[in-house]
């Protein structure tokens, strides 16, 4: 029997690829240090572990709570949202999901129709392009340029627009460049938007993680009754908690009417327990965040500097996130027999245990991406290794 064709549309995760790619290796006994892993390597914090353990205590937890969170949580939502993102909302612009994950998918759903394409610049977040098409949307990809690092232009916008465009997918700081646009630059590609009439979905789950000057502004300051601006935020990243499962989507009345109705008959509520650990996390601040924040800008320097210094391997500028993108492409022009950056990584993973993810898995090939959220002593030997392995190639 024939199952959807999406079958042939859809592509796995390319980043759970390889870390299932390590675990494999990691079980043979080998050691492997991963450099692929999308989450910070801290614990979450004691005081969103005891909220977890007093919520799943209360019987009122355990049963069905409503399809769009808590209003307690999204109360607390609104207001950081206020506080940190300097925009105003109301918990009725809110739906708490599954993730930021989650919300990306009913975003599509909700704002797409068959033919409606979705801009994407590349490189991008993995999971983007294949929402676009679980949701019916057609992907329209812009390649962005090394030489901008990595930023998309209002010129090259421009180009990539059809009388079928609907929206544009933003990420700053991106994953997987780390890279961040300033104010200024932010403000043109919003302004196009707006002059437009396109939607803009805003990723800003890496928010807060930036290391030299300022984040970039949300979309929404500019757009306050988020007529073309829809927010994905959550807080996996921020408070070190990517296994609760707790990210939520900030639109319009409209938006979240249909968002509340799609989440309704997928998922009903997000678990009660993990929703009282986010609100733990939020009304508890950010100095959790700014401590991490020490150790990945330590390690973001540390890392920049020892590519850097090993031959032809240079790395995109990044302020953000705690990812680097990484040129690879001297290595994987076929002399040595390394075809691609696809080969590249597989190469040093099979060989020398490090596991990177190539660039083709966020649409430009070539490169790779390093997340910098591992132990420093783990980055120390992991990038050694990297060395090791450039000097036996130049061999
Ligand atoms: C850019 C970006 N957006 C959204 C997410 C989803 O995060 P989560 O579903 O864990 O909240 C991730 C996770 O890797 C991400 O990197």
């Amino acid at each position: 029997m024939d199952i959807s064709k999406l079958d042939q549309k859809i592509k796995p995760s390319g980043t759970m690829a390889i870390s299932n790619k390590s675990r494999e290796l990691k079980s043979q006994g080998k050691p492997v240090i991963g450099f692929g892993a999308g989450e910070p390597d801290f614990p979450s914090p004691d005081y969103v572990v005891d909220a977890a353990i007093k919520a799943a205590a209360d019987p009122k937890n355990h049963k069905y709570s409503p399809a769009a969170g808590l209003e307690s949580l999204r109360q607390i939502i609104a207001k950081t949202t206020k506080d940190y993102s300097g925009f105003e909302i109301n918990s009725d612009n809110v739906i708490v999901s599954n993730g930021g994950k989650q919300s990306i998918l009913t975003a599509f759903l909700s704002i797409l129709d068959p033919g409606d394409e979705v801009i994407i610049p590349a490189p991008y977040w993995t999971t983007y392009p294949e929402a676009v098409k679980i949701a019916g949307g057609t992907p329209v990809f812009i390649e962005t340029e090394k030489s901008n690092n990595f930023k998309v232009t209002v010129e090259q916008l421009e180009k990539s627009k059809s009388k079928n465009t609907k929206m544009l997918v933003w990420c700053s700081p991106s994953n997987p460049t780390g890279v961040v646009y300033s104010k200024e630059e932010a403000e043109e590609i919003y302004e196009w938007i707006f002059k437009n009439d396109l939607w803009i979905l805003s990723d800003e789950l890496y928010e807060h993680l930036v290391y030299e000057g300022e984040t970039s502004p949300s979309p929404a300051v500019y757009d306050p009754e988020l007529k073309n601006t829809i927010i994905v935020n959550g807080v996996s990243k921020s408070y070190s908690m990517t296994g609760w499962r707790v990210g939520w989507l900030i639109g319009n009345k409209s938006v979240i009417g249909l968002g509340k109705k799609i989440q309704s008959q997928a998922t009903s509520n997000v678990s009660n327990v993990s929703q009282l650990a986010a609100e733990a996390a939020l009304l508890n601040g950010l100095d959790v965040t700014n401590e991490m924040k020490i150790a990945f800008n330590r390690r973001r320097l540390f890392a920049t500097e020892k590519i850097n210094s090993i031959p032809n391997l240079n790395v995109v500028d990044s302020t953000g996130a705690f990812y680097l993108f990484v040129d690879v492409s001297h290595y994987c022009s076929g002399k040595n027999g390394l075809n691609s950056s696809e080969e590249f990584c597989d190469w040093l993973l099979e060989n020398y245990f490090i596991a990177f993810v190539p660039g083709e898995v966020f649409g430009t090939p070539g490169f790779m991406r390093l997340s910098y959220a591992l132990s420093d002593e783990d980055l120390d030997n992991g990038l050694s290794r990297l060395s090791e392995a450039i000097d036996n190639l130049n061999e």
